[in-house]
Order: structure tokens, then C-alpha cells, then sequence
């Protein structure tokens, strides 16, 4: 074949590639709504800097008539390009080919990426649509998920992955995504379940369809598993880029600096009456956020799910950090079993890829009740305290109001190596509230008092002017300052500052047993 013919066939095999499952198809996805796996990696990635690969690979499948329908690409785009200059390895499954299901040939394609990104350290995106292990390649499917979970679970904590859901993803397919750092959802278009609805009707005898079993609002809000939900395809990959403001390409570089131009030394008049005097009102802890943070422009994490602790990066002083902090205007900021859950991971993601972590801390303590303690408020909440205890980076902690019970040695105290630790002036840090100290220690005398209301009063006067302040605590170095909250930001920008260099370790072992 001659030079030029040779280029023509190339040609037509790469128009055919980008085919995928023909023009049928590509209307059927496009009257959804949904956009082809081309079209979402020209989203995602800078402009004209995706290199495909893979893209002449087709399946070795002979059986149900599989021989005779070859792909080229064999159901996903992979490949690599670059988000805000920087370089990501992606991979983008194509609905239109056998329904974007997975068999041997296109989990390699996947495991290939994987595992470029972990040798050159960069992150991996997959963005996910498909029906799931494919049905005609049987048990060898099943090892190419395997494969891809064994990658995803290595490549944790040495780079950052993250999944986009932008269709169905079921059956253990799910467990991909949910090994990664960050799962993104669409509504309306978004699925994840281990089962079905078909399945869960027979099983189970309820009713219930896919959106309500698995949808992004059910994943984002009730079940924890996707961390951010959108309303539009190009909304969701949009957020994806933005997030890259705020991580590293690896667990062995530093996260990018902000834009460094919202003045470090700026005091926040606003903070000054932010915290309420009567520490039984709440106020809403993402004003405070927004108020410290660089340009007020704070990423949230988790918004919607357990929203009585906030979670998110932002940048302090240039500086990226991981934000940490309790919700008074949620459940007064209690820790549940899910703020416990959702604060751990948050912080274990920002430990291992070297982000510091700022904690805003009014806490009341953890949320009493049958059901939480049934559900494993010890071992849950344990692991936030784990996760807190192990984390190495530079750890600074606020406490704006309450900081009481075991919820202040859990929320980054001096004692599990917060390295700068600040209150505000009208912070309470003791074992707990003055009414339900006084009714423990007194309550005999109180019961036997003439008034036995006011009796109550004078004691939680005398508790207040004993406990229900900064000073004990920062009398033995627990706390290292106590600020004017105006001066929050100036102290913290300037704490980063400090530690930027900061070097810690935890013991050689081969790994913590975090209580899961
Ligand atoms: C092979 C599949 C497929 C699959 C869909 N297709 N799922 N081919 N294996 N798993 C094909 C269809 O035959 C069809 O091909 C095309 O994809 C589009 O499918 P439709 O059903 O027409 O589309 P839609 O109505 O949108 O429904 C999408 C769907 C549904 C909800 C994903 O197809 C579905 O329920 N699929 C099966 C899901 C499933 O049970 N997967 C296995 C899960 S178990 P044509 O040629 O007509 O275009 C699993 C184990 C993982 O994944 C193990 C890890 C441990």
C-alpha cells in the first residue's frame, strides 16, 4: 500500500473509531440529554490537548454473536491531556457501544491508564456510563472490573482519582467509583446501585425507581457516595476542572497556590459578633468560611450530605487548605455517625496528598441517642478522632464558640498534634454545658434547695465564670492564642506561613486499622 493510501485508511479507521456504536446510537444518547464520551472529554480537558490511546483495540469475544460486531475502541475513550495546564489521564466509556458495558478489552484499556497515572504520578478521571460487566464476555468481565479495583485501590494516596457517574453505573461496577477520592452525579441522568429496582422488588417487595434508589440527590444527600451533584453534564465536568485549583498531581507534590491577591493581613470586621453571645442561637459556620478564606471562594465538599459539619478546600494566604469545620446551624454542629464519616475521609484525602487542614470548631459534642449508638456512634466517631490523630500535615484549629467533651479532643486538639490552636474570646472549652454539668454534680442539693430553680442558676453562674471561657484551656498552652476573631484570617494565613515546612511522621508500620 502506498504512503498516501496508507494515510486514507488510517483516516477512515479513525472516523470509524469515532463512530463508536454508530449513528443510531449517537442520536439515542443525544435524545437523552447525555452527551458521547468525545464530546465530555472536549469539556473536560484544555482545549485540544487530549491524545487518544487505545483507540484501534477491539474485544476477542466469540460467543452470543459477539464475533461479529467489533468496535473499534471497544466501548471507551482513554487516553491522557491536561486540566488547567496540568496533566490527567481520563478515561470515558461510550454508552453507544454495547452500552458502554465492560469485558476484557476494555477494562485493559482503563487498567492501562491506571496505571500510567500512578507510574508518572499524575490523576486519573474516569467518566462513567455504562451497563456494567458485559453480559456475552461472562466471568472474564467480572476479572476486568477486579483488575480495576485492585488499581484503583493501590493508586489511593498516591494520586488523586475521581469519577464522574454521567449515566448507570450498577452492580459492582459501583465499587470503582467508590474506591475513588471524588464521585461526581448528575440528575436525572446519574445511577449507582448494587441492585436494581427489578431486583429490589423481588427481593425485597418494594417499589421504587432508579432515580429514588440511586439517583444523584439519593447519592448526594441520604447514602454519602457522590460528593457533589449537578444539574448539567457540562456543569459537572466544569466543577471537576475546578477542583484542580485546589489538589496536587501526587501524594509527593504540593497543592497549587491560589491566586495569592486577596490581602493576607485583611481583617474581617464582620467576625467580630459573627459567634452569637447566647451560645444556644445558632449562626451559619460557611459565613465565617467565606469571610477567612481567600476571595470568599470556599469548594465545598459534600455539601448536602450530613450537613452539621462542613467540609471543603479554599486557599488561605495563597495557600490551599483542606476546611474542616462544624455547622451550628445544623443539629447545633453536633458529631453524628455521618459528619463523623464525612469528616474523616475529607481529612485522610487532604493528609495524604500533603493539603494542610484549618478547623473551625463549635461543637457541642456527640449526638446522644438510641439509634446513634446503636448505629456505632463509638466506632464511627473514632474514626474522625483516628483520622484527625494520624494526619501530618499543618493542622490549625479555631474554636469560634463550643468546644466541649471527647468532640474537642477529636476536632484537631493540641493533644492529637494540631500544631496552632486558637479560640475566640467567648469560647467555652470544657467536659460539657453548665446545665448539664450543674445537674450532675449538684442535683442532690438543688432537689433539696427552697428554690430549687434558682439554686440551679447560681450554680451554673459559678460553672460559667469557672468553665465557660478560653482561658483554662490556654493557661496550660491548649490553646496557644485567644484572638479577636477580626484577626482571624491574619493568624491563620500567618500560622501557614510558619508551617510550610513542617516535617512530622507516625511510626513505621505497614498500615494504621482505622475503625471502619
Ligand atoms: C452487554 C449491554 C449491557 C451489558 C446494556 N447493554 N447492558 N450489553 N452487557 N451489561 C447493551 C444493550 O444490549 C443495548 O445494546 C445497549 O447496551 C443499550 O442498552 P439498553 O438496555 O437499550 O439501554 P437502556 O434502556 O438505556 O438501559 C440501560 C441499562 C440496561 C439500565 C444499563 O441496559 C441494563 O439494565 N443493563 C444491564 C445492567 C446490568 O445488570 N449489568 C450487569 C451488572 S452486574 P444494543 O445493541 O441494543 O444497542 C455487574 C457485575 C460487576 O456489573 C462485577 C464487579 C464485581
Amino acid at each position: 500500500m502506498t504512503g498516501k493510501r496508507a494515510i486514507e485508511r488510517l483516516e477512515a479507521r479513525r472516523r470509524e473509531a469515532e463512530l463508536g456504536g454508530g449513528e443510531e446510537r449517537i442520536k439515542a444518547q443525544h435524545a437523552r440529554g447525555k452527551l458521547l464520551a468525545r464530546e465530555r472529554l472536549d469539556l473536560l480537558l484544555d482545549e485540544s490537548s487530549f491524545v487518544e490511546m487505545g483507540r484501534f483495540v477491539t474485544h476477542r469475544c466469540r460467543d452470543f454473536g459477539l464475533d461479529d460486531r467489533q468496535v473499534l475502541g471497544d466501548g471507551v475513550v482513554t487516553g491522557y491531556g491536561t486540566i488547567r495546564g496540568r496533566l490527567v489521564y481520563v478515561f470515558s466509556q461510550d454508552f453507544t457501544v454495547f452500552g458502554g458495558s465492560l469485558g476484557e478489552a476494555h477494562a485493559g484499556k482503563i487498567v492501562k491508564v491506571q496505571e500510567m497515572a500512578m507510574k508518572n504520578g499524575a490523576p486519573l478521571v474516569g467518566l462513567n456510563d455504562s451497563g456494567g460487566a458485559r453480559i456475552q464476555e461472562g466471568v472474564v468481565s467480572l476479572g476486568g472490573y477486579a483488575d480495576i479495583f485492585l488499581r484503583n485501590t493501590l493508586a489511593s494516596g498516591v494520586v488523586p482519582q475521581i469519577s464522574a457517574i454521567l449515566g448507570p453505573c450498577a452492580g459492582g461496577a459501583v465499587y470503582s467509583p467508590a474506591i475513588t477520592d471524588w464521585v461526581y452525579m448528575v440528575r436525572g441522568a446519574s445511577y449507582m446501585f448494587v441492585t436494581g429496582p427489578d431486583v429490589v422488588k423481588t427481593v425485597t417487595h418494594e417499589t421504587i425507581d432508579m432515580e429514588g434508589l440511586g439517583g444523584a440527590d439519593v447519592h448526594a444527600e441520604k447514602s454519602g457516595v457522590a460528593h457533589f451533584v449537578h444539574d448539567t453534564e457540562a456543569e459537572c465536568l466544569a466543577a471537576v476542572r475546578d477542583l484542580f485549583k485546589y489538589i496536587p498531581q501526587n501524594n509527593a507534590q504540593r497543592p497549587p497556590a491560589g491566586s495569592g491577591r486577596d490581602p493576607h493581613d485583611r481583617r474581617e470586621e464582620s467576625l467580630a459578633d459573627m459567634a452569637p453571645d447566647n451560645p444556644n442561637l445558632p449562626y451559619d459556620m460557611l459565613e465565617v468560611i467565606r469571610a477567612v478564606v481567600d476571595d470568599g471562594d470556599f469548594y465545598e465538599v459534600h455539601a448536602r450530605f450530613a450537613p452539621n459539619i462542613v467540609t471543603g478546600f479554599a486557599h488561605v494566604g495563597g495557600r490551599s487548605v483542606g476546611v474542616v469545620a462544624n455547622q451550628p446551624a445544623v443539629l447545633a454542629g453536633v458529631l453524628d455517625i455521618d459528619s463523623s464519616d464525612k469528616g474523616a475521609r475529607f481529612v485522610r484525602f487532604c493528609d495524604a496528598f500533603n493539603i494542610p487542614l484549618v478547623v473551625f470548631e463549635d461543637v457541642p459534642g456527640f449526638l446522644p441517642g438510641v439509634s446513634q449508638e446503636h448505629g456505632g456512634i463509638i466506632r464511627h466517631g473514632a474514626k474522625l478522632l483516628y483520622a484527625f490523630s494520624e494526619a501530618t500535615v499543618p493542622k490549625v484549629t479555631v474554636i469560634t464558640r463550643k468546644a466541649y467533651g471527647g468532640a474537642y479532643d477529636v476536632m484537631n486538639s493540641k493533644h492529637v498534634r494540631g500544631d496552632v490552636n486558637l479560640a475566640w474570646p467567648a469560647a467555652e472549652i470544657a467536659v460539657m454545658g453548665p446545665k448539664g454539668a450543674v445537674e450532675i454534680l449538684f442535683r442532690k442539693e438543688i432537689a433539696e434547695a427552697d428554690d430549687p430553680k434558682a439554686a440551679a442558676e447560681a450554680k451554673m453562674k459559678e460553672y460559667r465564670e469557672a468553665f465557660a471561657h478560653p482561658y483554662a484551656a490556654a493557661s496550660r498552652g491548649y490553646v496557644d492564642d485567644v484572638i479577636d476573631p477580626r484577626d482571624t484570617r491574619p493568624r491563620l494565613a500567618n500560622a501557614l506561613d510558619m508551617l510550610s515546612e513542617k516535617r512530622d511522621a507516625n511510626p513505621p508500620k505497614k498500615h494504621g486499622n482505622i475503625p471502619l
